[in-house]
């Protein structure tokens, strides 16, 4: 081929390749941001991962990331606790731990955020560096150690951000408002963890939509005994005598959930249902980071490090006991499914498995906010191919057990 000929195909090619690119954003002009915010996101990857995470906070503080302006499929409404979630995807605990970036969060279409974990006092949590990827395996290992702002500065950014929503146009398009779950932690050197479950509540319900009693970092010394039978039930017993002890208008106070480990006993998820019942938990998260390290991490350089392991590794062995939860609470108890979610694929199996809502963390590490657009259009036919005319119908539906 002459150059002649080799530069007049490359001309012609590639006009045609942007005439291509510039009908399809014409389509669908919404698409452009979360490209584009997918190209910054893998830049952020040369960075080290918390500094890659403080970057995406601050951008998602000035109000740098997409918006999601699409209305959500009807299909993937539901309703959990009385409340309406435009979608079953939501942010984990982790992301934004002090109630920072709200608003910018939840425009990029999750159902709802979970922040936190927060704790009663500020704490600086461990030393640097804590976070660790493993792109290859798709997995993080994070060993923060609940660094924490503390409950005054949370308290004082969830008013900010129920404040904002006052305003927001009825007729605002996009999925909608988007939900706030409050997950609560203790200070590493406090001695009576109860005392600072019960103080988190005290100083957060009123702005939650719903709480969650955190007693399965594995970052905090001492923590995750908390879910033995015995404790976990002297812990819920006076959390739940606390936030009902409050004033509350007639809707009621928010609905409490534990969230666990995955690395728990089969005695140890017994004990954990049967105090879930015994005593009107409201619902579990299943799960938090695991401390097993599968072959493929344990052989990766960074698999050894200290810390909570997410991602893909985690995700069959979040689903199981997600799904072992369900049985045992005879699908009683609404659970939310985290723990390597990153397609609908995923989600769809813990729903199966009995979850009513997932949420994800480490897999917008990797895929950026476009993930969520794929997410929800992947469900939405995987519901439609098994004929689910809704989330609620598909829960649980790997169970024998009649749904709620
Ligand atoms: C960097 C990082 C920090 C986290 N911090 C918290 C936390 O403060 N509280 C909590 O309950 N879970 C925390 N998690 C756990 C996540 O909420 C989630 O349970 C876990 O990462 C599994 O989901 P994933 O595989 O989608 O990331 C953290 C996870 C990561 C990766």
């Amino acid at each position: 081929m002459s150059i002649r000929v080799a530069l007049r195909r490359l001309v012609f090619g590639g006009a045609a390749f942007a005439a291509g690119t510039a009908l399809a954003y014409i389509d669908d002009p919404e698409q452009l941001p979360f490209d584009l915010s997918n190209v910054a996101q893998k830049a952020l990857q040369q960075l080290d991962a918390e500094r890659a995470h403080n970057v995406a906070i601050w951008a998602a503080v000035h109000g740098l990331l997409p918006i999601e302006k699409r209305a959500d499929p009807p299909k993937l409404r539901t309703t959990i606790w009385g409340k309406h979630f435009s979608n079953p995807i939501g942010l984990a605990a982790g992301f934004d731990k002090d109630a920072q970036a709200l608003e910018g969060l939840l425009g990029l279409g999750f159902g709802f955020v979970e922040i936190g974990s927060v704790t009663p006092l500020p704490q600086p949590g461990n030393d640097q560096p804590r976070a660790f990827r493993l792109p290859e395996l798709k997995a993080v290992i994070n060993r923060y150690g609940f660094n924490s702002q503390g409950l005054d500065v949370v308290r004082a950014n969830l008013i900010a951000y129920r404040r904002s929503q006052l305003h927001r146009p009825a007729n605002q398009p996009g999925p909608g408002p988007g939900l706030v779950g409050v997950n609560l932690g203790k200070n590493k050197l406090s001695e009576d963890a109860a005392a600072d479950y019960c103080l988190g509540v005290s100083k957060l319900a009123p702005y939650a939509d719903y709480l969650v009693i955190n007693v399965s970092s594995p970052n905090t010394p001492g923590l995750r005994a908390l879910q033995s039978r015995k404790e976990l039930e002297k812990l819920v017993k006076k959390v739940k005598a606390t936030r009902d002890g409050m004033p509350w208008s007639a809707a009621g106070p928010p609905p409490l959930l534990v969230k666990i480990a995955p690395d728990i006993t089969d005695a140890d998820k017994s004990d954990i249902a049967a105090v879930a019942l015994k005593l009107g938990i409201d619902g579990l998260i299943v799960s938090n980071t695991t401390i097993c390290r599968p072959p493929a991490v344990a052989e990766h350089p960074e698999g050894q490090q200290t810390g909570g392991l997410s991602g893909a590794p985690l995700r069959d062995m979040s689903t199981e006991v997600l799904r072992d939860m369900y049985r045992l609470t005879k699908g009683k108890l609404p659970i939310i499914g985290v723990g390597g979610v990153s397609s609908g694929a995923d989600a769809y199996a813990k729903i199966r498995a009995g979850a009513s809502l997932v949420e994800l963390y480490t897999s917008l590490v990797y895929e950026g906010p476009s993930l969520l657009r794929r997410m929800k259009k992947e469900l939405t036919a995987l519901l439609q191919r098994d004929g689910f005319a809704s989330v609620h119908d598909a829960i649980g539906a790997d169970h024998a057990i009649p749904r709620r």
